[in-house]
């Protein structure tokens, strides 16, 4: 089996993930090439350690992620870092040479985010991408399917979202993500919302203007150190969309990301409405997808459990069920393969993607401002 070389620049908690997805590479059936993590780096000599701890492959170990672009044998580098650091990062990593797997939302702003998509028009031979993961859960891809095939009819309307409720705790103590300066002035939607979007872009759902209602709630959280500290990103936002279907008939897309939505564990969903047939995906259910049946005049929603059936075929069977890790497996898998040169059904969320959510979030802060619909 091919591998490829690869470096992470940030050890927290999505560089563990990848970890962890490449260490079950035997999972997959298919012979895509392997992820083999020779270097990391990270700020935070703690952080760092897991790696050595737990990744045998690891040979180099850096708090410069300069020293680690030096070393010509790392083909390929996962960099997740806070928002602010991004620019920076993904234009050294790709004016070094090196494949590019970055994190949402793919710069800090729509300066930061026009900067790299410049490095990578002078590199054309990097292939990047921005990680997405809960469009591989099977029972969301049966459902792309059966849009891609349009089962729904004429389209009525789409709500899609991203939401939180571990901040309805007043109490809980600040990180980077809750501050303008390290996440970003979109707040929530710049941290959450390119999970809402990937789904809709792909399918060519692109958003024709914005309507944005962004909130904030708490304003102030525990510094951790005994302290109080500024917490001034948005906390919801709801974006109300015109969009259209192939044929170019109109309809309204919703999407929300919230973290303040009570209940709410890291709930990702899709919801679509149609003439023919509506149906939706929660990853709060994520095994279940729910559809309606009619005989005519009336609707009836029914759920099928779909089970283990993902894109990329694994070792496991269709009669069990798949989580979140499976689904970072599935978008590991979906970038290794796209890094090959093949074609993949549902691909990563492209450059190109990430230039139309900054459009989006731009838009959308200044239809705040205005309180009317921005045209995109
Ligand atoms: N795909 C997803 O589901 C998902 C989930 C959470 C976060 N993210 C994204 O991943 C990225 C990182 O988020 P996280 O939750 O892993 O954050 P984190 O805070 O857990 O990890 C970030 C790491 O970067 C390190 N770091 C900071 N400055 C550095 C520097 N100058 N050089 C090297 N390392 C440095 C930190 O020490 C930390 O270990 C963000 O872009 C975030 O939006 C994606």
């Amino acid at each position: 089996m091919k591998t490829v070389k690869f470096g992470i620049i940030g050890c927290g908690l999505m560089g563990r993930e990848f970890a962890s997805a490449s260490a079950r590479w035997c999972h997959l059936l298919k012979d895509i090439p392997r992820p083999e993590i020779i270097a990391v780096c990270d700020t935070a000599p703690q952080n760092a350690r897991w790696f050595t701890e737990n990744v045998p492959t690891v040979q180099h170990v850096f708090t410069d992620y300069r020293e680690l672009l030096a070393l010509p044998e790392v083909e390929a580098v996962y960099c997740a870092v806070p928002h602010l650091l991004h620019e920076e990062f993904y234009c050294a990593i790709i004016r070094a040479g090196k494949h590019l797997m970055g994190e949402k939302p793919f710069g800090i702003g729509k300066a930061a985010n026009d900067a790299i998509l410049q490095a990578i028009a002078e590199h054309p031979g990097v292939v990047a991408r921005c990680a997405s993961e809960f469009p591989y859960f099977p029972a969301m891809q049966t459902l792309i399917g059966w849009i891609r095939e349009r089962r729904m009819g004429r389209i009525l309307e789409i709500r899609c979202g991203f939401n939180h409720s571990s901040d309805m705790d007043p109490q809980k103590p600040i990180n980077w993500k809750r501050t303008n300066r390290m996440n970003g002035v979109y707040g929530c939607m710049g941290d959450l919302g390119i999970h809402t979007q990937h789904v809709p872009f792909r399918l060519g759902f692109i958003p024709r203007n914005v309507y944005a209602r962004l909130d904030k709630y708490v304003t102030e959280r525990p510094d951790g150190r005994g302290g109080v500290a500024t917490c001034d990103t948005w906390d919801n936002a709801t974006l109300v969309c015109e969009t259209a279907d192939a044929a170019g008939s109109t309809f309204p897309m919703f999407m929300q990301t919230k973290r303040m939505a009570p209940g709410c564990t890291d709930n990702w969903y899709f919801e679509i409405d149609g003439m023919d047939c509506s149906a939706k995906f929660s990853s709060a259910n994520p095994n279940v997808l729910s559809y309606t049946v009619s005989w005519g005049k009336e609707q009836a929603w029914a759920d099928v459990n779909i089970g283990y059936k993902p894109l990329f075929p694994t070792i496991t069977g269709p009669i069990f069920e798949f989580g979140f890790t499976d689904a970072i497996l599935q978008m590991w898998a979906a970038y290794m393969s796209e890094l090959d040169g093949r074609t993949v059904d549902f691909g990563c969320f492209t450059p190109e993607e990430t230039r139309l959510s900054h459009e989006v979030y731009t838009a959308a802060l200044r239809s705040h401002e205005t309180s009317r619909a921005e045209v995109l």
